[in-house]
């Protein structure tokens, strides 16, 4: 969407979407069915599994993974990777859910 930043070696799977303002940095791996909202920042590495949100303005620093159908809450700052069918929030980011 409008003002998004895509960066260098990059990889984004099918019916996903990379919102208004969002910035996915280089070698990024990202699955099917993802939602990168609003504003965020996806650093160099990260990889993102399938059906996950990234909530508007969150922060993933490099190489993290975000395992499938996790979200990660609005504003949250993403420093230790997530497991599979979570969600997280807060800074730093921490699980509050499991699905
Ligand atoms: C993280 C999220 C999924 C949690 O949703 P939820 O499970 O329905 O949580 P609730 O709304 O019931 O809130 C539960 C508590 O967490 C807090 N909370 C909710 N989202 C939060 C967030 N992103 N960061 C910090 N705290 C949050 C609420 O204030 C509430 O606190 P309280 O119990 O002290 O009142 C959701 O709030 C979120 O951030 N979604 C992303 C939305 C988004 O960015 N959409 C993009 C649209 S383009």
């Amino acid at each position: 969407m409008a003002g998004a930043v895509i960066q260098a070696l990059v990889t984004i799977g099918v019916n996903t979407i990379i919102n208004t303002r969002a910035s996915v940095d280089h070698e990024c791996l990202i699955g099917d069915h993802v939602h990168i909202a609003p504003g965020t920042t996806i650093s160099g590495g990260v990889k993102i599994g399938d059906n996950v949100l990234i909530g508007a303005g969150a922060t993933i620093i490099q190489g993290i993974h975000i395992g499938a159908s996790s979200i990660v809450g609005a504003g949250a700052a993403v420093t230790k990777d997530v497991r599979e069918g979570v969600i997280v929030m807060g800074i730093p980011a921490r699980v509050v859910k499991y699905s």
